[in-house]
């Protein structure tokens, strides 16, 4: 086990959206680590066999359906986890959706959910979360799920897109809002690049021709060029561990998204489509 993964061993973590990809796999890797696991996922039966399969490896977990997007459900998270294990370590707002469409396009509903998952449901999880967190006063850890694409801009995505953005700010700010008060939480933020989970098969959004072409596009390039959900934990969790703030699952690729964007701040570029992704798009 490396040193980091070594200080989470006997804690607690609540991962939200462990019914699949990314966060099962997280919630797998921290069980292995020696953490007791709290399941929290909309979808009950995934979870449930989440919970089933840590259990029947040795593990200790707790599945306990939520809606990310309903502060109610995550208040309901945080006592379940006080109430059976007494404490938290770890919580990772991991859940989250994808959305296709063009903005003006997309219904009321569908952006209220993109938006309720994606951003509400970060938010909601560190309030439910950070009070007994630091009240506890023991170190402990909070990782919050962006993306690439938080660094970066994509049309036809335009509310996941903005909802990754808007995470990554949140958890810039909430890092220094933990520093002044020096309270004993890290706050991290990750970043994962193609990583191949049901993602942009569950996606929700219109069916016009551009968005479903992108959608093909973008489940193709995960299947790709994606890496699997185990790797991905196996990369996140140690810098979580260790307390480190930017979490990749390819810190070069970050680079590159980070490099691309500031050269387009500082050159206060117009958005414009890349030539590739122009030379597809344009031809749906
Ligand atoms: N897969 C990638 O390439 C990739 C890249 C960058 C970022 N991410 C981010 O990683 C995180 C995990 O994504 P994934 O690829 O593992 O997706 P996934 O679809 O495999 O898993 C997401 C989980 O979130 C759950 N969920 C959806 N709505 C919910 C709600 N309202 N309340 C609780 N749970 C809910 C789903 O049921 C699902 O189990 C997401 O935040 C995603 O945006 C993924």
């Amino acid at each position: 086990m490396s040193d980091s993964l070594s200080t989470l061993q006997g804690g607690v973590a609540v991962i939200t959206g462990s019914g699949s990809g990314i966060g099962a796999a997280l919630a797998h890797r921290a069980a292995a680590a020696g953490m007791k696991v709290v399941l929290a996922d909309i979808a009950v039966e995934r979870i449930e066999q989440v919970a089933a399969d840590i259990q029947a490896a040795g593990g200790t977990a707790l599945a306990v359906p939520t809606d990310v997007s309903a502060a109610e459900s995550l208040d309901a998270l945080a006592d379940a986890a006080w109430d059976t294990f007494g404490g938290v370590t770890l919580l990772v707002n991991n859940a989250g959706i994808e959305t296709l469409g063009f903005a003006w396009e997309l219904s009321t509903e569908t952006w209220d959910r993109a938006l309720g998952v994606n951003i509400n449901g970060v938010v909601h999880g560190v309030r439910a979360f950070a009070p007994r967190m630091i009240a506890a006063g023991r170190p402990a850890f909070i990782a919050n799920t962006s993306s690439v694409g938080g660094l970066g801009i994509m049309p036809v995505q335009t509310p996941y897109i903005m909802a990754k953005h808007a995470v990554l700010a949140f958890s810039e700010c909430l890092r220094m809002e933990m520093d002044l008060k020096k309270a004993p939480i890290s706050v991290s933020v990750i970043l994962p690049g193609p990583v191949r989970t049901r993602i942009f098969e569950d996606s929700q959004g219109s069916a016009d021709p551009v968005s479903q072409y992108h959608q093909q596009v973008m489940e193709d390039m995960l299947a790709a060029n994606g890496i699997s959900s185990e790797q991905a934990a196996e990369r996140i969790l140690p810098q979580i561990a260790a307390g480190d703030f930017w979490v990749s699952t390819d810190k070069e690729m970050t680079r590159q998204y980070a490099a691309a964007r500031a050269q387009t701040l500082l050159d206060l570029q117009p958005p414009a489509l890349a030539p590739e992704l122009a030379a597809s798009l344009l031809k749906v």
